[in-house]
């Protein structure tokens, strides 16, 4: 309650941070990025931190005159600490722009800070499509689950699924999963038979499997965040569903980069619908993988690290374009404006921060694991080009 009323009232005294006297004096450009490094989500903060840190080697740590420093700080998914970290950054170091935000409820909890302190908040991992209307101060550069759900309700019917069981995180994002998957598979013939929730602590998948068994769906239909997606495909196939006739079908969160090499030769066939794979066959990505690789022992870049990656970027060039002026930092409505209606070829294809949303449009790809030089990869075989976010047309 103290911290909060701090801030409250150093805003209402009018001490815009960004415009002050002691900032001019102090030309550093600050990034506060506010990841999960410990607990379920650790994975998403290891990426992304590698990719934010790949990004600053790649691109120096000086730009438009101004050092650049990046302040990383373990929120450990909860919410409550992510507000309070947020806070802290605003007011005790006096952050640039807010970023990282692991999981939906970490962007949401923070999106009053950058409302009131007038700080960009970029988005590089949580993908609740409504997150970007929390805050006109934020941009997003990971992508959201209707933008990807809907292809694979696309890809399914026509490929002899009509009968789908949905298994989500019960979350903002599983939730937008659930509905636009199963909105568009309706329109295009098939059926939902069930749609089943699973929590986001310590989830237990056992008990729900038992239940698709039973009710033997053409599909499932599998939403999880980032890093539980093995512990899905091991009881999927422990269980035999795929012997039992079942296939499994999930976004790119599911067959996770991260982990799917180690998710063993069960999950091959296995089709999801994705924004990024490491194996997307472009020269910007290959690039990309081989330098993630060797600045961190060998680790293979997943949908966060690009999610990171491209944050970085869109916030290098906000200042670039914006900050070369009078030997002071530039506002945060400033820098906003520069972040919007960025268009770039990122890792995962071409790219573009629609100014209108603030959210990332960008190319869909449906998937199929594959084996490629004795590895486990997500290759794709389809595109949708630009798709925007489904749920902003609503
Ligand atoms: C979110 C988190 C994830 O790890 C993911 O893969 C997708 C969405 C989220 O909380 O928004």
């Amino acid at each position: 309650m103290q911290k909060r009323s701090f801030l409250h009232a150093a805003l209402a005294a009018g001490v815009v941070f960004a415009g002050s006297a002691a900032m001019a004096q102090d030309s550093t450009f600050r990034i506060g990025l506010i990841l999960p490094m410990t607990g379920q989500q650790a994975s998403t903060g290891r990426q992304i931190e590698a990719a934010a840190k790949l990004y600053m080697a790649q691109n120096g740590d000086t730009v438009a005159g101004r050092k650049v420093q990046l302040i990383v700080k373990d929120d450990t998914s909860l919410p409550d600490v992510t507000r309070r970290l947020a806070q802290e950054l605003v007011v005790n170091d006096k952050v640039n722009v807010l970023a990282g935000f692991g999981i939906t409820p970490s962007a949401t909890a923070t999106a009053p800070i950058a409302t009131q302190s007038k700080t960009p908040e970029v988005v590089m991992a949580a993908a609740t499509s409504s997150i970007t209307e929390a805050s006109p101060y934020i941009v997003r550069t990971s992508f959201t689950l209707p933008q990807v759900s809907v292809a694979l309700a696309d890809w399914a019917p026509k490929n002899g699924i009509k009968t789908v069981v949905t298994l989500v995180s019960d979350y903002g994002p599983g939730i937008d999963a659930e509905k636009y998957f199963k909105e568009r598979l309706q329109f295009n013939g098939g059926q939902v038979t069930e749609a089943l929730r699973v929590p986001l602590r310590n989830p237990d998948f056992a008990p729900f499997l038992q239940k698709v068994r039973d009710a033997r769906p053409d599909a499932l239909f599998v939403f999880v965040p980032s890093g539980a997606g093995a512990a899905v495909m091991k009881q999927f196939l422990e269980r035999g569903m795929d012997k039992a006739g079942i296939r499994l079908i999930a976004t790119g969160d599911v067959t996770d980069d991260d982990q799917l090499n180690d998710m063993g030769d069960g999950a091959l066939g296995v089709v999801t619908s994705h924004h990024y794979s490491a194996a997307h066959p472009s020269a910007a990505n290959r690039k990309f993988v081989e330098a993630f690789g060797k600045a961190n022992k060998g680790m293979r870049p997943n949908f966060m690290a690009v999610g990171g990656y491209d944050g970085m970027r869109v916030i290098y060039e906000a200042l670039k374009k914006t900050g070369g002026k009078g030997g002071a930092n530039p506002s945060g409505d400033a820098l906003l404006a520069a972040m919007k209606g960025q268009i770039f070829e990122s890792p995962r294809g071409p790219v573009f921060i629609d100014a209108q949303t603030r959210d990332i449009v960008q190319n869909v790809y449906l998937r199929k694991v594959e084996k490629k030089d004795g590895e486990l990869y997500n290759v794709e075989f389809d595109v949708i080009k630009d798709v925007k976010d489904p749920g902003k047309t609503k």
